[in-house]
């Protein structure tokens, strides 16, 4: 696959084709939001359950308000977080923009304008929203650079940029503001204290919000090949270790200095490393729970196949 400019890759939106689009999170797999045959790709390239909803991709807060209906918290937290790694779930205004099955049927849409020049040149140049899941195949970790996600996807797509390597490398924060109430669906690159800052407690009725449709709810999400051990204080042999601070001085250690940001950078691509040497399992030291440490454990407690 030979990378392209922004201008091919807008065209190739427009002719239902799919392009990998760098963020500033993970690389995504994108396609026109409205045009449901090209939607439908991106489920086959991932072998994704037709029944999880995507993310719209849009270049600024007013073209966000002309598809999903933004009550004042939601403009609250978007001006706070956009650009930037926040989703937002709120009422769908335009359903010809974002088109059922990128919906899944559901009469919400999650919309988030994405930190990276790139992406949002490419949003700009198309004039309408896109939807870009995380460029793996289903269950697998998400690729943080090019090269990953060519190995993913890239057989499905018609052009790909090269944003480098991501410089936040977990999903975005999904958060649902519907129905007078502020919910986190999944915990992500802004935290929890950062949300509550700007809008006050969340709820933790997810009654309203289809659990089972939500973001990474399921077990064995984000997986490598080889089993997942955490906690991990010492690795047994035949197994590769991803250390965090003084735990694990080897090859894969998160952030020797015990900064969750850089832990959370090297998250994916540490995991996809460590995977290639098909070690008979990957253990990871233990990543406090404190600020970007929820995500991190989130997406590691699902690698792991223990989240219900
Ligand atoms: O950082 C990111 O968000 C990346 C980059 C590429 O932008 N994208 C990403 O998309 O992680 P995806 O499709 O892998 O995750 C989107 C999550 C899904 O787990 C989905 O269930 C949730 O957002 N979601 C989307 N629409 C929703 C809705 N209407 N209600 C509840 N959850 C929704
Ligand atoms: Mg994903």
């Amino acid at each position: 696959m030979i990378t392209t400019t922004v201008e091919v890759a807008a065209q190739a939106l427009s002719d239902g084709s799919l392009v990998l689009l760098p963020t500033e999170t993970v690389y995504g797999l994108a396609a026109d939001a409205s045009n449901p045959l090209a939607v439908a790709a991106i489920y086959q390239a991932k072998g994704r359950p037709s029944f999880n909803p995507l993310i719209a991709h849009v270049a600024d807060l007013e073209a966000a308000q002309a598809i999903a209906v933004l009550d004042e918290r939601a403009l609250k937290l978007a001006r706070a977080f956009w650009p930037g790694p926040l989703t937002l779930v709120a009422s769908i205004r335009a359903p010809e923009l974002v088109c059922d099955l990128a919906r899944a049927g559901l009469d919400t849409v999650a919309v988030r304008v994405p930190g990276h020049d790139l992406a949002r040149a490419v949003l700009r140049a198309f004039g309408k929203p896109v939807v870009a899941p995380s460029a793996n195949r289903s269950g697998r970790p998400s690729p943080t650079n090019l090269s990953d996600a060519l190995e993913e996807t890239g057989f499905a797509v018609a052009a790909a940029l090269d944003g480098g390597a991501c410089t936040v490398g977990l999903e975005s924060t999904v958060v649902a503001v519907f129905d007078g109430k502020v919910r986190l669906l999944r915990p992500g690159a802004v935290t929890r204290a950062q949300i509550e800052a700007v809008v006050g407690p969340l709820s933790d009725d997810h009654d309203a919000v289809d659990a089972h449709r939500s973001p990474g709810r399921l077990a064995l999400h984000y997986a490598p090949d080889a089993p997942v051990r955490l906690n991990v204080t010492e690795a047994l042999p035949g197994e590769a270790f991803l250390g965090f601070g003084s735990v694990g001085a080897g090859e894969f250690n998160l952030s020797p200095s015990r900064d969750l940001t850089q832990a959370a950078a090297n998250l994916f691509a540490f995991l996809r490393a460590a995977d290639r040497l098909q070690p008979s399992a990957i253990a990871v030291a233990p990543i406090p729970l404190d600020g970007l440490g929820e995500a991190i454990n989130d997406r590691l407690s699902r690698a792991a196949g223990f989240v219900g």
